[in-house]
């Protein structure tokens, strides 16, 4: 293929990632979205495997085989719960794959005489080290995430001062090699270096912590593959990379914004053990807390001219989304207005909650976004919380001490009545008490929430 024609081509999957990101902006497009990438990485895919046509080709349609195989069952069989650690793997060999490669193009230029040039050698030690980081740190977010390892901060005393120790020696090795110390086996221990940082630096964020910590590393992937795209001359990968550096960066800050934490806080900050202090403090001075039957709830349900749904982690562990959709059909069949306010970081990974009712295909209108549901609550009849917790905690507004403070929340206490669907009065992901539980204006309705929810269509149906 001559040269303009695959400049051309890559060009136009360069311009099909960008629409691509455009489109998955929007739940009602995102799908779109996905398919247009997935062409344009296909146009990506096959223009490189004819160019370097003739070197190995059943070397790499091998690798296509067994990759697409691998990705293609396992993005069927994932579910929704599981999706989180599935990026992780997949951003983990995204960054070990530009690891390789820096490694490879070192090996194919050192025998060259003179060595390789500043910039190349920049390139090739930076994408080692920060692909290396990204793939291991992904493999341990995994292993957290699949409770395969405990999900609680791991520490030990001086750990900041080990990791800072081994990052400065792969630093030192790195810049070794850029000066010229024609070595090989620098890069294999810088690289290898990287990977032990890369477990060091994951093990003490808490398990909770893990999709900002994997939108983080994404944006060290995409990074180390435009570094990688820079040592093949290769335009397309270093575009791909810096869209992937660039989103995961946007999306590692919105994510701490909306939990109100720095970055800093949450990758050093051992979050699950400073929250399960404060719980036990703030576990003393509660209140009362009225539960109610699922016959209860139903009558207001029914009788309520404006009914919000609020879903939260607990709908993804119950997946009651299908009959939280059935349960809105009921209602809205006997006149009932219906919308669902989402969080920016209800549930455990960015845009959750959008997925799990779309894929009960509530319809996109309904769905509300913090700032637009807000206002409403002061008109709605019934908050209806299912298996949502911190982000509809007052405390974040009210109480100075909380940690949570000064996260936005979703303020369904502005309601005339709360009904909070959960198992048991034990805390969300932030480990600390919730006074809307305690609020005169909320009831509980304890169970699983998908138990609960088909009780309350089953006695919605009979009024
Ligand atoms: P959480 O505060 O974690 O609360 C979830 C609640 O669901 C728990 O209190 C739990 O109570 C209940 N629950 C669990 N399983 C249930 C089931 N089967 N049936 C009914 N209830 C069930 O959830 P949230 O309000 O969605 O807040 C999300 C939290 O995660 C925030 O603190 C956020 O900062 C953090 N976070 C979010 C993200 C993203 S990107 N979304 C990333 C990292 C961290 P019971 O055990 O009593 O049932």
């Amino acid at each position: 293929m001559g040269y303009n024609a695959s400049n051309l081509l890559y060009l136009i999957s360069i311009v099909t990632f960008i629409l691509a990101l455009r489109f998955l902006s929007t739940p009602a497009h995102a799908r779109r979205g996905n398919q247009i990438g997935a062409v344009g990485m296909l146009i990506a895919i096959v223009v490189t495997w004819v160019k370097t046509g003739g070197t190995s080709w059943w070397a790499l349609v091998l690798g296509m085989v067994v990759g697409g195989g691998f990705g293609a069952v396992a993005a069927r069989r994932v579910k929704m719960t599981a999706m989180p650690q599935m990026v992780a793997l997949f951003n983990g060999v995204g960054g070990g794959a530009a690891a390789l490669i820096s490694l490879a193009e070192l090996h194919r230029i050192l025998p060259d005489p003179g060595r390789p040039k500043t910039d190349i050698g920049i390139a090739i030690v930076l994408s080692g080290l920060i692909g290396a980081i990204s793939f291991a740190g992904s493999g341990v977010a995994f292993a957290k995430l699949q409770e395969l390892i405990g999900g609680r901060p791991i520490t030990y005393r001086g750990q900041q001062f080990v990791n800072a120790g081994l990052f400065l020696a792969c630093i030192a090795a790195g810049v070794a090699l850029v000066a010229g110390v024609q070595h090989e086996w620098l890069l294999w221990a810088l690289t290898a270096g990287a990977a032990v940082f890369g477990i060091l630096f994951v093990l003490p964020i808490g398990g909770a912590d893990m999709p900002v910590v994997i939108s983080l590393l994404n944006a060290f992937t995409g990074l180390a593959v435009a570094l990688g795209g820079f040592e093949l001359e290769s335009n397309v990968l270093i575009v791909s990379g810096m869209l992937v550096g660039a989103s995961g960066t946007l999306l590692t800050l919105m994510m701490g914004r909306a939990m109100n934490r720095s970055i800093t806080n949450v990758l050093f900050g051992a979050f699950g053990q400073v929250s399960a202090q404060a719980a036990a403090v703030a576990a003393g001075d509660g209140g009362t807390v009225r539960s109610a039957s699922a016959e209860d709830v139903a009558v207001m349900l029914a009788y309520a001219n404006k009914v919000v749904f609020v879903p939260g982690y607990g709908l993804a562990v119950a997946q009651a989304q299908h009959d939280v959709r059935q349960l809105a059909d009921l209602l809205e069949a006997k006149g009932v207005e219906v919308s669902y306010a989402i969080h920016p970081v209800a549930g455990r990974m960015p845009g959750h909650m959008n997925v799990l009712l779309a894929e009960a295909n509530v319809p996109y209108p309904q769905l509300k976004e913090m700032d637009d549901a807000n206002p409403e609550f002061s008109r709605t009849d019934v908050a209806v919380v299912v298996g949502a917790n911190d982000v509809v905690n007052p405390d974040a507004r009210n109480n100075q001490g909380s940690p949570i403070y000064g996260m936005p929340i979703l303020n369904v206490d502005d309601a005339q009545t709360v009904v909070v669907l959960k198992r048991s009065m034990n805390p969300g992901f932030a480990g600390i008490e919730n006074p809307l539980f305690y609020n005169p204006k909320t009831v509980m309705l304890f169970g699983d929430a998908k138990a609960s929810i088909v009780e309350l269509a089953q006695n919605v149906k009979t009024l």
